[in-house]
Formats: structure tokens, sequence, C-alpha cells
């Protein structure tokens, strides 16, 4: 599984692009405006441009408006603007932009249908269900992104029971989209987004997903086990000094 980093913040990604694991980035824009707020006289261009040149791999910009034809001249804008750095410009649009039921609910079907087409990849946010990930897939999008932690919150808003079981709706979420799209080949690849702790991780991997985009702050929890670090304590008291000089001298320029 490839690990996405989910940030705009030039510190996190410098020091995790030290770590040899990351693989692209999404952002959206409470993560700009997260990585961006408090500063005064913001380049974002600038920002934007420095995040394309530090990710080896995708990038993914998230559009703004919530109509087709505005949404596709946004996302022909970004790419056109960014993608000349690194070409990794992956343009996010949400399975659904309607904010009630009045509002028509394939705008962003129809802009991933037409970005599609232009050639431009597309990562289809804010899937919540199984069938948006098909109705995303079938218009397109060469990513889903289901948002675990957001479908947990919401299944244990809605008082459903089987939030404390394992795996969590947010992770049964990811496993259904896996096995559909196995059996029918699809080629969209999944994007576990929305990761609030290590066993979405785990759960990410376990149902197949392609990649997980994780929170720098999970990140650093990863690498971390109690008997690891008794381990290290445990080698490092256990150094006979022979062995220490040895490694001391190996080790000179
Ligand atoms: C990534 O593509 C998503 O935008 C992000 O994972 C959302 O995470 P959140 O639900 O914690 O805001």
């Amino acid at each position: 599984m490839k690990i996405f980093i989910d940030t705009a913040d030039l510190q996190e990604i410098r020091e995790a692009c030290t770590w040899g694991i990351v693989d692209g980035l999404t952002t959206n824009p409470s993560l700009i405006r997260r990585a961006v707020e408090g500063q005064s006289n913001v380049d974002i261009e600038a920002h934007i441009e420095e995040i394309c040149r530090l990710v080896p791999g995708p990038v993914s910009l998230e559009v703004a408006s919530l109509g087709t034809e505005a949404m596709v001249a946004e996302a022909v804008g970004l790419h056109n603007r960014f993608n000349g750095i690194a070409g990794n410009i992956v343009i996010k649009i949400p399975a659904n932009t309607s904010t009630g039921d009045e509002e028509p609910d394939f705008e962003g079907l129809k802009a991933i249908c037409d970005l599609a087409r232009r050639g431009i990849p597309v990562n289809a946010t804010l899937v919540m269900t199984p069938e948006q990930a098909l109705l995303c897939a079938k218009a397109g999008a060469a990513y889903v992104s289901p948002f675990m932690g957001r479908v947990d919150d919401y299944a244990s808003r809605a008082g459903d029971e089987s939030i404390t079981a394992k795996p969590s709706a947010g992770s049964q979420l990811v496993s259904d989209i896996a096995h559909i799209f196995r059996t029918y080949g699809f080629e969209c690849q999944i994007i576990a987004a929305s990761v609030r702790h290590v066993t979405h991780v785990r759960d990410a991997e376990l149902a197949g997903a392609h990649i997980a985009t994780i929170p720098f702050s999970v990140l650093l929890t990863m690498a971390r086990h109690p008997k690891t670090s008794e381990g290290v304590l445990r080698f490092t008291d256990d150094l006979v000094p022979s062995y220490s000089e040895l490694l001391a001298t190996l080790a000179a320029p």
C-alpha cells in the first residue's frame, strides 16, 4: 500500500520526505487553511509550487466551486498552472456537491467525466458510500477517497451500535469498495482518507486499499512500540567496549 501525506504544511512535508515513505500528498481547503493560517503575506502560488517540487508522487488539489462548469474551469486552471512543475497534479472533485435536498446531485460526476475526457486525473473526494465510489469510478475518476473517520463519526452520531464493533463503519466502507472494485475489475485506485489513527491504517491495508493518505500526527505514531524502545535500551546497555570501539573506528570519516 502506498502512503500519501494528508497535509499542506511544508515543514511536515519536508520532514516526512526525509523518512523515504511518502508516495504522494493530498490537500483540501481546510488543510491549506491550517497550513497558512496566522502567516502574513501568504504567497499561496509559491506554497503550492513548493509542495509540487517536494513530493515524489501525485499531489491532489481540490476545487472550491459547486457547479460543473465552474469546477472544470478551476480544475483546468490548477492543472495548467501547476502540472508543469513536476507533472504530478491530481484534481479533487467531490462525489456530490449538493448541500441540500433541492440541489442537483450530479454536478460532481459530470465534472469528473469531463476532466477524465480531457486526460486530467481526478481524485473523487468526500466518498461516504460504496455506491458513490462506484459512480465516481464509472465516471472516470482515477482515484476515490472514502472518508474513514467521517463515516465513523456519522455512524456514531446516528447511534449505530456497530461503531464499537471491529471493523468500524469507515473500515468496512474501504473494505466494501475494495471488494467491489476487485470483483468488477475497476482500475480506479482507492485512497483511504480521513484517517484518524493507526487502526484505520491497518484496516485500510488489510482491506486492500491501494493508498492511505495519512496525517503527519498519525504517521508519527506508526513507528512506535514500547517493546521496540525497550529493545533499543537493552542493546545499548549490552554494548561491550570492544564492539563499541570498532563501530566508532569504522564510522569515523
Ligand atoms: C484527504 O484527501 C481528505 O481531504 C482528508 O483525509 C480529510 O480528513 P478529515 O476528515 O480528517 O478532515
